[in-house]
C-alpha cells in the first residue's frame, strides 16, 4: 500500500502523546498518567514507556481477562512496576487514585475490546462521569485524549453525548480539539483532545 500523508487516528493520537511527553522531559515533569480503558494493555504499554522510570500509570478496566493480558504484556516489557491496574470502572477514578494525585494526562479508547465480549462497551454516562472526576485533578497543560468509535450499537449516541459534553467546557479553562475523517462512510471515529489551560 502506498504511504498516506494524513495520519490515521491512532497515529495522530500517538503523535499528540509523543509531543506531550517531549514537554515533560524538557520541564523535568514526573508524569502521572491514567489509562481509562486498559483492555489488553497495548495503550497502557505505550504510556508506561512514555512516562519513563520516574513516571506512573494508573489503568482501569471492567474486564478481568483483558487486565490479565495487560499485566503479562507489562511484565514481559519489564515495566510493570510503573503501572497500577484497577479492576474497576473508570468512573471510580477519583476514589481509586491515591489522595492528592495530580494527573498529567489521560487516555480513553472507547468501544469494545476486539476479540472479547462485544457486549461490554463503554457508555456515555460512565465515560462522562470519569472525565468530570478527572478534569479537576488534571494539571495545568494536562492533556486528555478520547478516541470515540461509533461502529457498535449505541456508539453513535455515546460519541454524540461525549462531544456535546466536551463542547460545554469553558474556553477560558480548556481547549478541545477534534481530529476525524468527515468523509469516512462507515464506523465513523473521532479523536477528542482536551487540554487544561
Ligand atoms: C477499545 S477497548 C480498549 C483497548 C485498549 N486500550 C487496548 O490497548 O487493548 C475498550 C475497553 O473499555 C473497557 N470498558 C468498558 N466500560 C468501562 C468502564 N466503565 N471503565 C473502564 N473500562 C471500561 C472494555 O472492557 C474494553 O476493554
Amino acid at each position: 500500500m502506498r504511504p498516506r500523508h494524513i495520519p490515521s487516528i491512532l497515529q495522530f493520537t500517538k503523535l499528540i502523546w509523543q509531543q506531550f511527553a517531549a514537554s515533560w522531559e524538557e520541564a523535568g515533569t514526573k508524569a502521572i498518567v491514567v489509562d481509562g480503558t486498559v483492555g489488553n494493555g497495548h495503550d497502557t504499554l505505550f504510556l508506561a514507556k512514555l512516562v519513563g522510570e520516574k513516571g506512573q500509570v494508573y489503568g482501569f478496566d471492567v474486564q478481568e481477562s483483558g487486565l490479565t493480558n495487560a499485566q503479562e504484556r507489562l511484565e514481559k516489557a519489564d515495566i510493570a512496576e510503573r503501572v497500577t491496574l484497577f479492576h474497576a470502572g473508570h468512573e471510580t477514578v477519583a476514589e481509586n487514585l491515591p489522595d492528592g494525585t495530580a494527573v498529567t494526562g489521560a487516555m480513553y479508547n472507547l468501544g469494545y475490546l476486539p476479540g472479547s465480549d462485544h457486549a461490554v462497551i463503554t457508555r456515555a454516562k460512565t465515560t462522562i462521569a470519569s472525565l468530570e472526576a478527572l478534569l479537576p485533578v488534571l494539571t495545568s497543560n494536562g492533556v486528555v485524549t478520547v478516541h470515540i468509535y461509533t461502529g457498535h450499537e449505541g456508539g453513535t449516541a455515546e460519541g454524540d453525548a461525549i462531544q456535546a459534553w466536551a463542547a460545554t467546557l469553558p474556553w477560558k479553562e480548556f481547549r478541545v480539539g477534534r481530529y476525524d475523517f468527515p468523509n469516512k462512510e462507515l464506523n465513523k471515529e473521532h479523536l477528542l483532545i482536551i487540554e487544561k489551560l
